[in-house]
């Protein structure tokens, strides 16, 4: 423990002192009355009667001490008994104390932490509750209207499908939290390939060109890609990844604007894959949080443009199940630039 300790005799040399004045006293009397005072038997008597008392005080008062302090290891299971050794009784009490302050500290950490749990588990509870109450508000609305009748055919097929947009839409939630709670507790295995990841990007832009067409944005690469550049990863998870890269890039991009892929090797292992845009951008204070469940920046939310705040969670997630980073880099009013690495595969 490396704290030194000092053995009290105070306490038994002060008690036997009263006790050995008292009965040279009381000896001193006896003499008087019954004898002569004889003055060699008393100082004999005078120091083997302190001797002795000092010898049983420090002794049986530091068993006694020792026995009730044992107890208390005992009897509270927090405190570790083998700490307690067969000491001198100061030492033990010390012990005893630095294990209670020790045990104090400790459980006050852990309150500490629990409480900082708890409060991040009611605001997720908060936030998935709020997330699937506005889907859900509008399913039930086209719902009960339709219920209540509607006569045009037309207008019930639209109602129709609003409803169904609207179950998509908790169906889409249901999964991005249901993949978030795997990806947290380990549970989704990684299915590893070799794939080309080229591919990959040019099926994500065909799958998302109608959306980049409404905003006008352009989905490139910086350069031609005339052959097949091949990764190690699980294919269907970096196909996510990249999909709300490249969603988010249109998303929070600016009309005419432009969403640029480059992929680069990093290291003899390693690849870069850049995925920049000339949009909204982020500002600094957002991007420590932004990977975060849930977390959007205010301008999404004023927008009213942005999902749930999943997919970044998730894709970071996506990333380092395979042991790969992912960074981002922002500029507001000029654009954002997210990368990853990715594990070059040897080639076939
Ligand atoms: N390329 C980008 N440019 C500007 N802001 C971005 C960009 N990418 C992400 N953001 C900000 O980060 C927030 C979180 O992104 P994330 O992909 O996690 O959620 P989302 O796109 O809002 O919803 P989801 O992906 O779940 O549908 C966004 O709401 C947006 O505010
Ligand atoms: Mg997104």
């Amino acid at each position: 423990m490396g704290i030194k300790y000092r053995k009290s005799y105070k306490f038994a040399v002060k008690s036997s002192v009263v006790i050995t004045l008292f009965s040279t006293l009381l000896l001193l009397v006896l003499q008087y009355l019954f004898f002569n005072i004889n003055m060699l038997f008393t100082v004999t008597f005078t120091l083997l009667f302190f001797a002795f008392s000092f010898f049983v005080l420090q002794y049986r008062v530091e068993r006694f001490i020792y026995r009730r302090i044992q107890k208390i290891y005992k009897e509270v299971s927090i405190l570790d008994e083998s700490v307690l050794r067969n000491q001198p009784v100061t030492t033990d009490m010390q012990t005893l104390m630095y294990e209670v302050n020790k045990f104090a500290s400790d459980k006050k950490i852990e309150i500490e932490s629990l409480k900082v749990q708890e409060e991040y588990r009611r605001e997720f509870i908060g936030n998935v509750a709020h997330e699937l109450k506005t889907p859900l508000f509008t399913v039930q609305g086209y719902v009960s209207t339709l219920l209540d009748g509607v006569k045009d055919k037309a207008i019930r097929k639209k109602y129709l499908e609003r409803a169904d947009k609207g179950i998509e839409r908790l169906i889409d939630i249901v999964s991005d939290l249901d993949m978030i709670t795997k990806l947290e507790t380990n549970e989704l295995k990684l299915n590893k390939q070799t794939f080309d990841i080229v591919e990959l990007f040019q099926n994500v832009f065909d799958l998302l060109e109608m959306k980049a067409d409404k905003k006008d944005i352009t989905l490139m690469f910086d350069k031609d890609h005339y052959r097949s550049i091949y990764v190690n990863g699980d294919r269907e998870k970096i196909n996510q990844v990249v999909l709300n890269l490249i969603d988010n890039s249109i998303k929070y991009g600016k009309e005419n604007g432009t969403t640029e892929v480059s992929i680069e090797g990093l290291t003899d292992k390693k690849l870069l894959i850049r995925i920049t845009d000339n949009g909204y951008g982020i500002e600094k204070k957002h991007i420590p949080r932004l990977f975060e469940r849930f977390y959007r920046t205010d301008a999404s939310r004023s927008r009213d443009i942005g999902g749930s705040g999943l997919g970044l969670s998730i894709v970071k997630h996506i990333i380092e199940a395979h042991n790969e980073h992912i960074y981002v880099e922002s500029k507001v009013g000029v654009g954002s630039e997210f990368s990853f690495t990715i594990e070059k595969a040897v080639k076939k």
